[in-house]
């Protein structure tokens, strides 16, 4: 049987940085209420030239260096994005450009704060069906572009960055499943209201901004990210004990939190790095992924469970043996 298994992380946070201070000097809020409510302390914010294709090359570099591969061995690109540099051609095509990866087959997922997971669930299957041996699976995004700096309610959550992994055919398993699920009747709760075929004046006039409802999320989040482990458990007759290590969607310390509580965890085996980046979107389980794979606590063969929620509503899973 060939499973799929990560074999190089990466990631990449742009060098600007600010802080709950700063944000204090933009919007009515304060440095108290954003630490206690979310555990954001600072966030990083994309150069004004910087693109979500600069954050992922970066990311995916990394990441092709540690794998010990070499640009021209990958033969899939999968980039997560809500932020693409362009209406297109696709991100991924841009960073396979960028790579000097010709002729495999590259695309974009948009699958908002859980676009990583689904990238990943589709990158497995591809590497399970033999149709990719060495896949370039990315998360990278700007989205304090499509910020309203004025709304204290939402420019306070969330940062720029990136996030990869290179995933490999092998012989020993790697990724055990991936659980992948979405409900657009949840839309308005999460979204940004223009686009290039509704809207298209305001997405011009640069007033498209990202609008939330934090409480009615914050408490779907919670039972659909309790639900989705259960879920990834049961189907791979795994018990909670097992389990290593989780790396759940940062967006929220509070929502962590609450997930761990369900799989009996202890915060010390569950990889926070919100407080350092705020929400990064579909970069942030594999921002979270690397930092705790470098910083030496994930090691090979531990038992990982990836989850994410966001806008779709769109929530998913990973449980792997790394
Ligand atoms: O990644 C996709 C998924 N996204 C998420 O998972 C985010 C989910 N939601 C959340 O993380 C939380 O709901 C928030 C952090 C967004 C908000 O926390 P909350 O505890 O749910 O607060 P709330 O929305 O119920 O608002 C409480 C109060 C309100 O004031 P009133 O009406 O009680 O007087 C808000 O106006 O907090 C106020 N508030 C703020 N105060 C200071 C909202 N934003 C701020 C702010 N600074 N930045």
């Amino acid at each position: 049987m060939t499973y799929s298994k990560i074999t190089g992380t990466g990631s990449y946070l742009p060098e600007k940085i600010l802080t709950n201070k700063d944000m204090e000097k933009l919007v009515d809020t304060t440095d108290e209420w954003i630490r206690e409510r979310t555990g954001i302390r600072q966030r990083h914010i994309a150069a004004e030239d910087e693109t979500t294709c600069d954050l992922a090359s970066h990311a995916a570099l990394r990441a092709i260096e540690m794998a010990g591969k070499s640009s021209s061995d990958i033969d899939l690109v999968i980039l997560a994005t809500t932020t693409a540099d362009k209406i297109f051609p696709g991100t991924a095509c841009l960073l396979q450009k960028r790579l000097g990866v010709h002729g495999c087959p590259a695309f974009d997922v948009q699958a908002v704060c859980t676009g990583f997971v689904y990238a990943l669930g589709i990158a497995d299957k591809f590497i399970r069906a033999g149709e990719a041996k060495c896949a370039l699976v990315v998360g990278s995004e700007t989205l304090s572009r499509i910020l309203d700096w004025n709304d204290r309610s939402t420019c306070v959550l969330f940062g720029d960055g990136a996030g990869a992994v290179v995933l490999e055919a092998s012989a020993e398993p790697g990724i055990l499943s991936t659980h992948l699920h979405a409900d657009g009747s949840y839309e308005h709760l999460l979204h940004v209201p223009h686009g290039i075929s509704s809207g298209y004046e305001q997405l011009k006039a640069g007033e498209a901004y990202v609008y939330m409802e934090g409480n009615a999320v914050f408490k779907m989040a919670v039972n659909k990210l309790g639900e989705i482990v259960d879920e990834a458990l049961e189907a791979n007759q795994v018990s909670k004990g097992d389990l290593d290590w989780l790396v759940p969607h940062q967006a929220n310390s509070r929502i962590i939190e609450a997930t761990a509580r369900k799989l009996k965890m202890s915060m010390e085996r569950v990889i926070l790095t919100v407080s350092e980046h705020g929400n990064t979107s579909a970069a942030s389980v594999p921002l979270a992924l690397d930092t705790a794979v470098r910083d030496g606590r994930i090691k090979k063969g531990e038992t990982l469970m990836l989850e994410a929620f966001g806008s779709g509503f769109t929530w998913g899973s990973a449980l792997l043996q790394f």
